[in-house]
């Protein structure tokens, strides 16, 4: 059993009409990453599941895009109408056709779920032979949770969700945490037995778990160490909270790593972004996407990483530095007041202050490609019009507008004369206010 495959299933149809947004709420991105990404990486980073099944409802199509591109290894289902999440779960059937082994059952709108406790849920799942393993969590104010009802020894007997509790339930604190993990070939021919006789007139996965029991199979709880880790995305002000203990986790693993972060309150830095060793993070620092930042850097203050950075090894981006989709090898700087998109940087190269690469044409709306070689250097606002190349150890002139190639230990420069109008100022003054200009 230890070497089978186990497969998710993801539930992401509802509304999340609380999001008061336009866009699934699923989609919602923190670093640039819709929610449903982040599950799809827990599940993946499990080592374990080989693959994600989406349920996909509202926003089914911009979901489904999503969910393709971003991940080979993960389908997309239609359910239509939401009638449940039980009838969600049982759309995943026909893509699970064949499959013996376990299914863990996931909602998209939960991104703090870690592949450790996936791991580990699944493992002690396995271990009890059980097959059905439901998550649970102990809450100081479990209102609106489905709560977990045991029998006088201890062991489980249902789910009730909260409209449907008695006085008596309403005071569990153990809840359901929505996760479950259970062996397919056993669990999944009950679907089929689920009612919607309760309060809200859906088929309730949660029901599942008195179905189990009835049939005399076992059924086991699971409880959750760190709350945190089954927190819900139900509105604009979760999503922020959401942030917050993202970045807390990252930045504690980052520290612990031994990057320097001086102020980890204000250094948001997305979970895909590697760094190594000795860089020192400066307060005011935006780092979105997936990004890799090598040893001894200096990033910051006020700095934005965008997405697609490679960088090297003692590098420095100083404040009011934007960085995208750039590879900048080691030892080169961007110190000040500069944008650098689709770029490839070579070692020692400096780039000055105020240097933008040009690399958006708005007329074809197509990106292309500025390359600066080692060795090079750019003088303070400049543009580099790409697609461009400057070659080792050319120098561009300060207020330069490079559109050409420039060969190897070449200085390009386009700049009008300087003029010097000597007492200018004095007959300024003389001519007063109302002499000409
Ligand atoms: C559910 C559980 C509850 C648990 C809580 C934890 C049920 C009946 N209740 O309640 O016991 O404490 O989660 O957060 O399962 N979804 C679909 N299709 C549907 C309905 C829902 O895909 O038809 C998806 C939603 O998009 C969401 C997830 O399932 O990702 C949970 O649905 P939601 O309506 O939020 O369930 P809760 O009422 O929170
Ligand atoms: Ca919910």
């Amino acid at each position: 059993m230890a070497n089978e495959k186990v497969k998710a299933v993801i539930l992401a149809a509802g509304k999340g009409t609380r999001m008061k947004s336009d866009l699934p709420k699923v989609l919602h991105p923190i670093y640039g990453k819709p929610l449903v990404g982040y599950v799809i990486d827990a599940a993946k980073n499990t080592g374990i599941i080989d693959e994600s099944i989406v349920v996909v409802g509202h926003g089914a199509e911009k979901v489904e895009a999503f969910v393709e591109g971003y991940d080979e290894n993960s389908k997309c289902v239609l359910q239509s109408p939401q009638r449940g999440t039980g009838d969600a779960v049982a759309k995943a059937k026909d893509l699970l056709e064949g499959f013996k082994g376990t299914v863990v059952i996931l909602y998209g709108d939960t991104p703090l779920v870690t592949p450790e406790t996936l791991n580990d849920f699944i493992k002690k799942h396995h271990e009890s032979g059980a097959a059905l393993t439901v998550m649970s969590a102990i809450f100081d104010d479990p209102t609106n949770y489905g709560r977990i009802v045991r029998n006088d020894d201890g062991t489980l007997k249902c789910i009730t969700e909260e409209k449907d509790t008695t006085p008596e339930e309403k005071k569990i604190k153990e809840i359901n945490a929505g996760l479950y993990c259970l062996d397919k070939e056993v669990i999944f021919p009950l679907f089929s037995e689920l009612k919607c006789n309760n309060a809200q007139g859906e088929y309730y996965l949660t029901d599942i778990v008195a179905l189990t029991i009835a049939k005399g199979l076992k059924a086991e709880a699971y409880i959750l160490q760190n709350n945190e880790e089954i927190f819900g995305i139900n509105s604009k002000a979760n999503l922020a909270e959401a942030t917050k203990i993202l970045n807390k986790r990252t930045n504690d693993r980052l520290l612990a790593e031994g990057v320097s972060i001086v102020d980890p309150d204000t250094a948001y830095i997305s979970p895909d972004t590697e760094i190594g060793r000795d860089t020192i993070i400066l307060p005011n620092v935006y780092i979105s996407g997936k990004n890799k930042i090598g040893e001894h850097c200096k990033i910051g203050p006020f700095a934005h990483i965008r997405d697609g950075a490679t960088i090297g090894d003692n590098v420095r981006i100083g404040n009011f530095v934007e960085i995208k989709k750039s590879t900048i090898k080691s030892n080169t700087n961007v110190s000040h007041l500069s944008y650098i998109g689709d770029s490839e940087l070579g070692e020692h190269v400096n780039i000055g202050a105020g240097t933008i690469t040009a690399n958006y044409d708005p007329v074809l709306k197509t990106k292309t490609k500025t390359v600066i070689k080692d060795g090079a250097n750019t003088g303070s606002n400049s543009v580099l019009v790409a697609p461009v190349t400057m070659h080792e150890n050319s120098m561009c002139a300060a207020g330069s507008v490079v559109t050409k190639d420039v060969e190897a230990n070449a200085l390009a420069l386009t700049r009008s004369p300087l003029k010097i109008f000597k007492e200018w100022v004095t007959e300024r003054l003389k001519r007063g206010k109302s002499g000409e200009k």
